[in-house]
């Protein structure tokens, strides 16, 4: 692990560990493969900041008859009154009936969480399940909680592990801080 990462002109210091992120992924997954067991579930990783915990928790739940797939969750600028249009982009697997888990890197406010999972449910699934790495409880806006988190953490800025700043440090096998913000 590096002792300082430099990126954008900001410094970050060393957080969660890789070995610290592997073993919650192995507590994740276990709970996933008993609460999923006799399902077909459909893995649903939202891309691109969960593609790295989405390979290894795949990996860790290892059921035989479960399937993975990717979709991005856009966010535009809406012209209407509306205001931001959310969409989801690249799922063209049909949900219906299946036991669905989404994977996701961060809860933050939880609006795309709340989003997403509306979107989800109208292509009537059997279930849903939201699965996240991070989750910042105190940042919430609308009360969302994931059914399962590897990490609770304060409200701070993070990158490594899939996490980005403007698409950058997602290979960073450790979790990094903005330093001076605990
Ligand atoms: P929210 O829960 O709707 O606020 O959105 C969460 C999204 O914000 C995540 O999918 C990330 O793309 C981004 N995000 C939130 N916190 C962080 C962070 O600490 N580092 C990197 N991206 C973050
Ligand atoms: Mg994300």
């Amino acid at each position: 692990m590096e002792n300082k990462v430099r990126v954008n002109g900001m410094t970050f210091v060393p957080y969660l560990t890789a070995e610290e992120i592997q073993r919650q992924v192995k507590r994740i997954a276990d709970d996933l493969r008993r609460d999923l067991e006799g399902k077909d579930p459909i893995f649903l990783c939202v891309l691109n900041g969960a593609f790295i915990f989405a390979a290894d928790l795949y990996r860790e739940v290892n059921l035989p008859d479960s399937v993975i797939t990717f979709m991005r969750y856009k966010s535009y600028e809406g012209t209407s009154t509306t205001g931001n249009v959310k969409q989801i982009v690249g799922l063209y697997e049909d949900i219906k009936g299946k036991d669905v888990v989404i994977i996701e890197d961060i809860v933050d406010t939880g609006l795309t969480a709340e989003r997403m999972i509306a979107d989800i449910k109208e292509r009537e699934p059997a279930s849903v399940r939201f699965v996240t790495l991070l989750h910042k409880p105190e940042s919430s806006r609308n009360g969302f909680k994931p059914d399962y988190a590897a990490f609770e953490i304060p409200p701070k800025f993070i990158i490594g592990y899939g996490l980005d700043l403007d698409g950058k440090t997602r290979g960073l096998k450790d979790i990094y801080v903005l330093e001076n913000e605990d």
